[in-house]
């Protein structure tokens, strides 16, 4: 179909919606635009994928695959670069000397056989019709449809071919959805579809009101991923990935339920046996895992507390705007990213400081980058004198 068509068709859809037989029948024609793949046929076992609506600071996938597969179950991913404010997986990926997000479907296949475990970039032929329709929803203001949405992350991970899905739908500032209502509709929508392509499917609705982790840009979040294979990670992504750990091994071919999954993935981390998957995984698609071969910037400053009181609020877009402006993300489609650069939000949500204490750190390739930087990740930050209401980092579960 010629862009001005499908063009035409997204703004119907935008300002009409899609019932479901209608998100049904766009959710199957994209899939079958291109090829698909069966996992479990391929690997001859139950085969489990996550994934993510975008947000800010999400490394999750990076540490649940490992996590999962120490566990003894196969994990294969296809995932995506970062759109806007909202970082990719395949661009944390990338600054890892040496590692390749580029393998054939049957390299891909391969290693989850050898090693259990493989994260690549979507291969081209794979659901065709969203990157088409993608590219012209970024460029027609029609990105933010819950039908499209829903169609555009379902077909590809009905097409990449897991037999259990555990999405991750991200809720608030840095989230494409704002409220949690309109991220209950996304997720129903997605188990819906999910359903009807035979997948088990359960959807975690997460707090993306602060950047998740300390951690935002690249080889930052790898650092940060590294800490918390090795048990020394952030508390909220800490439980963010257990999370989904459980309920991915719950869905798996272990038999074991989610609590019994949460104590086999917490131990694949005490144990050292999910950071010892980590480096068998980085290797086997050629990067080196050692964590003092990632790209370090040569400015960093720290972003210090101008009264005393309890943080109670942290604009997520506005630290992930700062971190793409220094380079950690693109500003148009053809930009390269710096790896180096980025953001650690070091004091979160409820924690207490001290006037003059550094709440943040901001990575930089020069003084004057950091400068800017370090004043908008200072206006990202709200202080209260009472500490504010705690919020879980899971906020519900559906399905
Ligand atoms: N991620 C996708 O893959 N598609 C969307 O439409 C939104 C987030």
């Amino acid at each position: 179909m010629p862009d001005y068509q499908l063009a035409a068709f997204c703004m119907a859809v935008y300002f009409r919606g899609l019932d479901g037989a209608e998100t049904f029948a766009l959710t199957d024609a994209m899939i079958r635009s291109g090829e698909t793949i069966d996992l479990h046929a391929a690997i001859g076992r139950k085969v489990v994928d996550k994934h993510s609506t975008g947000g800010v600071g999400d490394k999750t996938s990076l540490a649940v695959g490992p996590i999962v597969a120490a566990c003894g179950v196969p994990f294969g991913k296809m995932s995506g670069r970062g759109l806007g404010h909202t970082g990719g997986t395949l661009d944390k990926l990338e600054s890892i000397p040496g590692f390749r997000i580029e393998l054939t479907t049957e390299e891909f296949l391969q290693q989850v056989r050898d090693i259990g475990l493989a994260i690549i970039g979507q291969s081209a032929n794979l659901v065709p019709a969203d990157k088409l329709l993608y590219g012209l929803r970024d460029v027609t203001a029609t990105v933010d449809n819950v039908s499209l949405i829903a169609a555009s992350i379902m077909s590809k991970k009905i097409a990449a071919g897991a037999d259990a899905i555990v999405l991750d739908v991200k809720v608030g500032d840095g989230a494409f959805m704002k409220t949690i209502e309109d991220a209950r509709e996304l997720a129903e929508m997605m188990l819906e579809l999910g359903r009807h392509a035979g997948r088990e499917v359960a959807c975690v609705l997460t707090d993306m009101d602060q950047p998740l982790g300390h951690a935002v840009g690249n080889a930052l979040e790898i650092r940060e991923t590294i800490a918390t294979l090795r048990g020394e990670g952030p508390a909220d992504f800490t439980e963010l990935v257990l999370s989904a750990c459980a309920h991915l091994l719950a869905f798996s071919d272990l038999g074991v339920d989610e609590v019994s999954g949460r104590g086999r993935a917490a131990s694949a981390i005490r144990d050292g046996s999910a950071l010892a998957q980590y480096e068998r995984w980085i290797e086997a698609q050629g990067g080196d895992p050692a964590e003092d071969v990632l790209p370090t910037a040569p400015v960093v400053r720290d972003v210090k507390a101008p009264t005393g009181g309890f943080v109670s609020a942290i604009g997520a877009v506005d630290v992930g705007t700062a971190a793409l402006r220094l380079g950690a993300g693109r500003q148009t489609k053809d930009d390269d990213i710096d790896h180096a650069v980025g953001v650690l939000c070091l004091k979160k949500r409820g924690d207490a400081v001290d006037a003059g204490e550094t709440i943040a750190q901001v990575h930089a390739q020069d003084k004057q980058a950091a400068d800017r930087a370090a004043d908008e990740v200072l206006a990202a930050y709200t202080f209260a004198d009472e500490a504010p209401q705690a919020t879980p980092i899971v906020l519900e579960t559906i399905g």
